[in-house]
């Protein structure tokens, strides 16, 4: 289904084709990961309206450094990363998991300064963030032609080997890959890897490694944002399964491990109890301070992002780093 209105269209690959929504995905991953022992569930379902908008309100905290450090980088870099990506030929700007894209409008203002000829395909799974984008891609950048997509990373991938045919520059910013451990990135670089050929582009942010305090405060806030974030969760559980959980008696815990470099972040109840879900009707018990493990923030070294490219087909074209050396948008191309 795609309507399209002046420059901008939106396709919607997140509704299965007989109209279902992906409830009964997220019932399935929920019966699952609560079963195992030990428990967990996957960040990638953060991202509802609330999650999205507190993911925003995190964006904003003094304590999480790393979107004003890749601001900071794309500024001052902006438009030495738009002669890299223009090369005097047309290109589809595919942005992976875009969100409200205040950080790729950076690069679409130096882009249409250089009046590069591409067309920007913003990708997010979160339809709410999608629609709030569309519309403000079309008052702040009526002449930049949008496709943008609702859907999962892979589904995505899989919609622009069919659909968008020129030359490729993938921005996958804002350090989304430290989602994944070692394993999952590596297939999902490879993944898009096989999307792309020579003269096609990656713009890869990660967050480096540094001092683990500087790490731990950024994923557990003053204000307490974060643990709402990862709450939130569970307050997705109860409305979209109808859940029981009390928020009241879980509570958020990061950990950062400094020699695998990445941050986890639990959710711990803190008493022995049972929650009820009625779409699985079935009930989960947790014992006095058993933990649901929920995300993974993998932070990396330079010589790892390296490692990590060339194992992919990669090879670094340029690294882009703000002052303190805390944050990296690292260019490669296809080797
Ligand atoms: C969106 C995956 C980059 O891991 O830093 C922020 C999500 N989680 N605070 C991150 C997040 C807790 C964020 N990413």
């Amino acid at each position: 289904m795609q309507t399209k209105i002046s420059n901008q269209a939106i396709v919607d690959l997140s509704k299965k084709t007989n109209g279902s929504s992906d409830t009964a995905a997220f019932a399935q991953h929920v019966a699952e990961g609560l079963s195992q022992n030990p428990k967990k569930l996957s960040s990638r379902y953060f991202y509802d309206a609330t999650g999205s908008k507190l993911f925003q309100k995190i964006m904003d905290l003094p304590e999480y450094y790393l979107t004003r450090c890749e601001f900071e980088v794309l500024n001052d870099n902006r438009q030495a990363m738009a002669n890299h990506f223009a090369q005097d030929s047309f290109f589809h700007l595919i942005d992976l998991g875009a969100g409200d894209a205040l950080k790729t409008k950076i690069l679409l203002k130096a882009l249409q300064n250089q009046q590069s000829d591409f067309d920007y395909v913003p990708i997010d799974i979160s339809g709410d963030a999608i629609s709030h984008l569309h519309q403000n891609l079309d008052f702040e950048f009526p002449n930049i032609k949008s496709n943008a997509v609702i859907g999962e990373y892979f589904q995505a991938l899989e919609w622009l080997q069919q659909n968008k045919s020129e030359r490729k520059v993938v921005l996958f910013l804002g350090s989304n890959i430290g989602n994944f451990d070692a394993t999952e990135s590596l297939s999902f670089l490879h993944s898009i890897r096989s999307y792309l050929t020579a003269g096609d582009k990656l713009l890869l942010g990660v967050d480096l490694r540094k001092d683990p305090y500087t790490i731990l405060k950024a994923y557990d806030d003053a204000s307490g944002v974060t643990a709402a974030f990862n709450l939130n969760l569970l307050k997705r559980i109860n409305e979209e399964l109808g859940g029981n959980f009390d928020l009241y008696k879980f509570r958020h815990y990061p950990l950062y491990n400094p020699q695998e470099g990445v941050m986890k972040s639990f959710l711990l109840s803190e008493r022995k109890q049972e929650v009820y879900l009625e779409a699985l009707d079935r009930t989960f018990s947790f014992e006095a301070w058993e933990a649901i493990h929920t995300e993974n923030s993998y932070k990396y070294s330079l010589p790892q992002v390296e490692e990590m490219g060339r194992r992919c087909g990669f090879k670094i074209e340029t690294v882009f780093q703000d002052k303190r050396q805390f944050f990296a948008d690292v260019l490669f191309s296809v080797d």
